[in-house]
C-alpha cells in the first residue's frame, strides 16, 4: 500500500492544524507507517473562501461542499472528523464507516453520546473509530487507559479535563482577577468551545470523563451518570479561604469503583496543595489514574490547541493505516466488561467544604453543631471572618469524611435554622 487516502471533515482550527502537521512531518509519518498519508478531498462550507495554512494556498481542488465526494470515493480509506456539533458530524461518522472507511474524530460531544453505537457499527462495518483527541487534546490518554495499562485493573480516575475552566480558576487564584475577565481571555485564547457554557458548567469535563470512566472501568458510563457541577458560582472568598485551609479549588473529574460500583463528578473540588492535580495550572490538563498493580501514574499537558490535538488526530490515522496494512480493520472492539453500577448517596464517601453567612451571636456554633452530630458530621477545621454587616459573620467549615447522604440532610437542616442567614457555598474537598 503505496499511499493511505484521507477525507477531511472541517478545516477549523484542528482541521488547519491536522493540515498542518500532515505536511510538516510527511517524512517522519511515512516512515513509521511506509505508506503515505494524503489528504484527497476536505469538506468545507464556503468553496469560495480562499484557504491559506501558513501563507500557503491549499489547492482548491482539494476542496469541496459535497459530502458524497469523500464518502462516494473508493479511494478514501480514513476520513477524519473535525466538524464538530452532534448530529452533522454523528450522521457524516455514520456514513463514513457504512462506507466502509475509518474513522478519526475528536469530537467528545459524539462519543460521549453515541460511542458505543457507533463503535459497533465501525465493526459490523469492518472499519475502526478511534478518538484519541477528544479526551485532553495532546495528551495520549486513552491510549495510556486501553494499551499501557491494559494490564492492570483501574480504580481511580481523575481529571483536570477543561483548559478553560483551569486557565479561569487559576487565574482566579494567583492573579487575583474576575471570574468574567478570565473567561474572556479564555475565550481570546480559543481554548473554549463556541459556546462557554459548556466549558463552564462543567459539561465539557462530564462528556470526557464519561468516556474516560467507560474505558478505565471497562463499563458503558452515560451522561446522566455524571453529577455535574460548573465554576459559575465560585467566589473568590472561598478561593482564599481554601487557600488559608490548605487546599486548591479546582473543577475536578473524579470516578472511582469500589467493589464493582462507580461514582463520576465533575464539580469544584478542594484539592490539598499537595495533592499532584493541585499544581496544574492555567490551560493545561491532566488525568491522574490509579491502578491496582501500578499504583499513581499522572498525564500532563496540553488539553486544546489546533498542533496538540492534530498530534492525537494524526497518530490516530497512523493506527488505521498500520490497521489497514495489517487487514485488521474493525477487529480491535473494545467490549465493556462489566454491568453499569452506578454507587448511590448512602455509597459516596467525602469530605466537605462549606462557606455559611450566620448571626454573630451566642449559640449559633451549637445549633450547628446539634445538626451535625445528629448526622454523624464532625468538624475537620472551623474558621470565623467578619462580614460587611457587623451583625453577620462567615463561618467557614470543612467536614470530616461522610457519607454523601447524610451531608445532604444536614444541609437542609442548616437551611431551616434560624441562626443561619444562607449558605454561601459547598464544595466537595478530595480525601482518600
Ligand atoms: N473547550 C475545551 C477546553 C477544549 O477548554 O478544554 C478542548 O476540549
Amino acid at each position: 500500500m503505496q499511499e493511505i487516502s484521507i477525507g477531511l471533515l472541517g478545516l477549523g482550527t484542528i482541521g488547519s492544524g491536522v493540515y498542518k502537521l500532515l505536511q510538516e512531518h510527511e517524512e517522519e509519518l511515512e516512515f513509521q507507517l511506509g505508506s503515505k498519508l494524503v489528504i484527497k478531498k476536505i469538506l468545507i462550507n464556503d468553496i469560495n473562501k480562499k484557504r491559506m495554512i501558513d501563507g500557503r494556498k491549499i489547492p482548491s481542488k482539494l476542496l469541496t461542499n459535497n459530502p458524497k465526494e469523500i464518502f462516494d470515493n473508493d479511494e478514501i480509506q480514513v476520513v477524519i472528523e473535525v466538524i464538530g456539533g452532534v448530529e452533522n458530524a454523528k450522521n457524516y461518522m455514520i456514513k463514513a464507516l457504512e462506507a466502509g472507511k475509518s474513522v478519526v474524530t475528536a469530537n467528545k460531544d459524539v462519543i460521549a453520546k453515541h460511542g458505543v453505537y457507533l463503535s459497533e457499527l465501525a465493526t459490523k462495518n469492518s472499519c475502526d473509530l478511534f478518538y484519541e483527541a477528544s479526551v485532553a487534546g495532546g495528551i495520549p490518554i486513552i491510549r495510556s487507559l486501553t494499551e499501557g495499562l491494559a494490564s492492570d485493573k483501574i480504580t481511580r480516575i481523575m481529571g483536570i479535563v477543561n483548559g478553560t475552566t483551569n486557565y479561569i480558576l487559576t487565574k482566579m487564584t494567583y492573579d487575583n482577577m474576575s471570574y468574567k475577565d478570565a473567561l474572556k481571555q479564555a475565550q481570546d485564547l480559543g481554548f473554549a468551545e463556541p459556546d462557554p457554557t459548556s466549558d463552564v458548567d462543567g459539561l465539557d469535563a462530564a462528556r470526557k470523563m464519561v468516556i474516560l470512566s467507560s474505558l478505565g472501568f471497562s463499563m458503558p458510563i452515560t451522561l446522566s451518570d455524571v453529577y455535574t457541577r460548573g465554576i459559575g458560582k465560585v467566589e473568590k472568598e472561598d478561593i482564599s479561604y481554601s487557600d488559608n485551609l490548605g487546599y486548591t479549588i479546582k473543577l475536578v473529574g473524579f470516578a472511582d469503583i469500589v467493589k464493582g460500583k462507580v461514582e463520576v463528578s465533575v464539580q469544584p473540588t478542594l484539592l490539598p496543595k499537595d495533592h499532584p492535580l493541585a499544581s496544574v495550572n492555567n490551560e493545561n490538563n491532566a488525568v491522574y489514574l490509579y491502578g491496582e498493580a501500578v499504583g499513581e501514574t499522572m498525564f500532563f499537558g496540553p488539553g486544546a490547541g489546533a498542533m496538540p490535538t492534530a498530534t492525537a488526530i494524526v497518530s490516530d490515522v497512523i493506527t488505521v493505516g498500520k490497521r489497514l496494512k495489517l487487514d485488521v480493520s474493525g477487529k480491535h472492539m473494545i467490549n465493556f466488561k462489566n454491568e453499569r453500577t452506578i454507587k448511590s448517596e448512602e455509597e459516596i464517601w467525602a469530605k466537605f467544604y462549606l462557606r455559611l453567612n450566620v448571626k454573630d451571636e451566642v449559640g449559633v456554633l451549637n445549633d450547628i453543631t446539634t445538626v451535625f452530630a445528629k448526622e454523624k458530621l464532625s468538624f475537620e477545621s472551623v474558621l470565623q471572618k467578619p462580614t460587611k454587616n457587623p451583625k453577620d459573620a462567615s463561618l467557614i467549615i470543612v467536614t470530616h469524611k461522610v457519607v454523601l447522604k447524610s451531608y445532604i440532610k444536614a444541609l437542609k437542616k442548616l437551611k431551616e435554622l434560624e441562626t443561619i442567614n444562607c449558605i454561601k457555598s459547598s464544595y466537595r474537598v478530595f480525601c482518600d
